[in-house]
């Protein structure tokens, strides 16, 4: 089986795949609550909670698993993008692993794991299909040809997609992180309240900095306590302002591409009206859509992996390498 780690930002996670991508364990340590005061992630903090964790974490996959290291065929871990700091403890824990166990290292991208969580078993969707990445650092459709590669068609301009309804939250005073909070609000307001307006860019391209100043300047004219009042009304004006133009860019590059299968993974893939303005998509479960360390040893399964002492140079890195 292979033993997966993924330290990429605030969530400190282990996971056992099988070779067929059976989930065996999937650990996540959430550090939200650590950073919410701050209103985000702080990564020195995070790197700190990371050192405390991995450790125990890892324990816990392989007592999930019901599995000891002897039963640890490939190490996997997350080596970018995300928090270099971060990144840094997830990686030396997995070279002292491999090193000790004398196993093969499978350096993952952060992308390519949520990618991969549409791979992992009962339910695995095989290339070729069209997806949407949308999370708190990247908002991107891709062209999945095959499972251990995909072609980026359009990205985002400014805000990633997770960040703006972290924004949005943030303004309703929904705290941190906002976009399950303002799922859930969503669903008693009324989605037609307030027209917020999507910046509609050139391409297939993204950009979501001026519906959260739409908002900034909804809740400014509302007043506190009116605004306060609507706070339900604005999420969910909000949240479909959002999710309309994932799903009309989506649906563009299914058109452009001639892909008849689409799939959405990344955080906001959790969002329930997303899921179900694309009812044809296919979606992980909402556990795998999140950060976690399952969907890095699922993109594992398709890599060798680097031997003693090559993996020893490993790096970080901080922003998308494609
Ligand atoms: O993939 P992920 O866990 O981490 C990154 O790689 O960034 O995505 C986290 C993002 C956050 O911005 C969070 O607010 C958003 O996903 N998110 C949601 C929902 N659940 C998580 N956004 C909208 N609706 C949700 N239900
Ligand atoms: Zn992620």
């Amino acid at each position: 089986m292979i033993l997966a780690i993924e330290t990429s930002c605030d969530e400190t996670a282990a996971a056992a795949v099988s070779p067929v991508g059976r989930v065996l364990a999937n650990v996540v340590a959430s550090q939200a609550e650590l950073h919410r005061r701050y209103g985000g992630v702080v990564p020195e903090v995070a790197s700190r909670r990371h050192l405390e964790l991995v450790v125990p974490v890892v324990r816990e996959a392989l007592d999930g698993a019901g599995a000891t290291l002897e039963d640890v065929e490939r190490i996997a871990v997350t080596r970018g993008p995300g928090l270099v700091g971060a990144l840094l403890v997830g990686i030396s824990a997995a070279k002292a692993l491999a090193w000790s166990r004398r196993l093969p290292l499978v350096p993952v991208d952060h992308l390519h794991g949520h990618v991969s969580s549409l791979f992992l078993a009962p339910d695995p969707v095989e290339p070729p299909f069209l997806c949407l990445l949308a999370s708190g650092g990247h908002t991107m459709l891709l062209d999945v040809r095959e499972h251990g590669s995909f072609d980026v068609l359009g990205g985002t301009l400014d805000d990633a997609a997770g960040e703006a309804f972290d924004k949005g939250a943030r303004l309703l005073g929904l705290g941190y992180p906002g976009g399950s909070a303002i799922d859930g609000l969503a669903r008693e307001g009324d989605p037609d309240a307030f027209g917020f307006p999507v910046a509609r860019v050139p391409g297939l391209d993204f950009s979501f900095s001026g519906v959260k100043t739409a908002l900034l300047y909804a809740v400014r004219e509302l007043g506190e306590e009116e605004a306060a009042r609507r706070r339900a009304d604005l999420a969910a004006s909000y949240q479909r302002a959002i999710v309309r133009a994932l799903v009309e860019r989506t649906r563009e590059a299914a058109r452009r591409t001639g892909h008849e299968r689409l799939a959405v993974v990344g955080g906001v893939a959790a969002n329930s009206e997303l899921r179900a303005s694309l009812p044809e998509a296919a979606a992980a479960p909402l556990t795998l859509c999140t950060d976690n360390a399952a969907m890095i040893g699922s993109a594992a399964r398709y890599s060798e992996g680097l031997r003693y002492p090559e993996y020893l140079s490993l790096d970080a890195y901080a922003s998308a390498s494609l």
